[in-house]
């Protein structure tokens, strides 16, 4: 079977962008990571992507009149790569209804969450600040409703007496990286489908 053609959409660090673009370098891996798409022209990961030999594209939101002609140029630039399966990995905008269905069944996003716990922004603080005992990260399919969206894969890690938000961010950080190639693998070889709000193996 062809591998799926991925595009990433990131808009700073890209640690789960190279989490991806690594993991996809593996022989048998059922997608390539054929474009990158950051946009805040300053991203990090701009580089990092370049440092792996994917092409990449800066599409600045700043210089769109609206959020519609913003996605517009965003669904131009996957068309013309081609692209089956999109990746956010700590893609900071908010998407518009038509674009998010446009691509529905067809994008990722991983979000630093046991969601449906702690929805946002800041979810480790909110994490610390809700005294919870167990935290983690969550892939799931988006749809229209900011991180909700039918779950591919959770990862758990403990919440530890003496931990601050950077100590807890990294321990998830750790798991994201692991859980989003695997996420991504199960989508792109057709071993999941959506069934309403859940995702099942095929
Ligand atoms: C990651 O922790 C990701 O889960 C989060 O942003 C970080 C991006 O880091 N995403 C969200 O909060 C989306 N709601 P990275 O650029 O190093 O992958």
């Amino acid at each position: 079977m062809a591998r799926k053609r991925v595009a990433i959409l990131i808009s700073g660090r890209g640690s789960n962008m190279v989490a991806l673009i690594k993991a996809a370098k593996a022989k048998n891996y059922p997608a390539e990571i054929v474009l990158v798409i950051s946009n805040r022209p300053e991203a990090k990961g701009l580089e990092l992507a370049q440092a792996e030999g994917i092409p990449t594209a800066v599409i600045d939101h700043k210089a769109f009149s609206s959020r519609e002609e913003f996605d517009a140029a965003i669904d131009r630039e996957l068309k013309t790569a081609k692209i089956d399966i999109v990746c956010l990995a700590g893609f900071m905008r908010v998407l518009t209804d038509c674009f998010v269905e446009r691509w529905r069944g067809r994008m990722l996003n991983i979000h630093p969450s046991l969601l449906p716990a702690f929805k946002g922004t800041d979810t480790h603080r909110h994490a610390l600040l809700a005294k919870a005992e167990t935290h983690g990260a969550t892939v799931h399919f988006v749809v229209p409703e900011l991180d909700s969206g039918p779950i591919v894969m959770q990862a758990e890690v403990p919440v530890l007496p003496d931990d601050t938000e950077e100590k807890l961010a990294a321990r998830v950080l750790k798991v994201e990286h692991r859980i989003y190639p695997a996420a991504l693998k199960l989508l792109a070889s057709g071993k999941i489908r959506i069934d309403g709000d859940r995702v099942v193996a095929i």
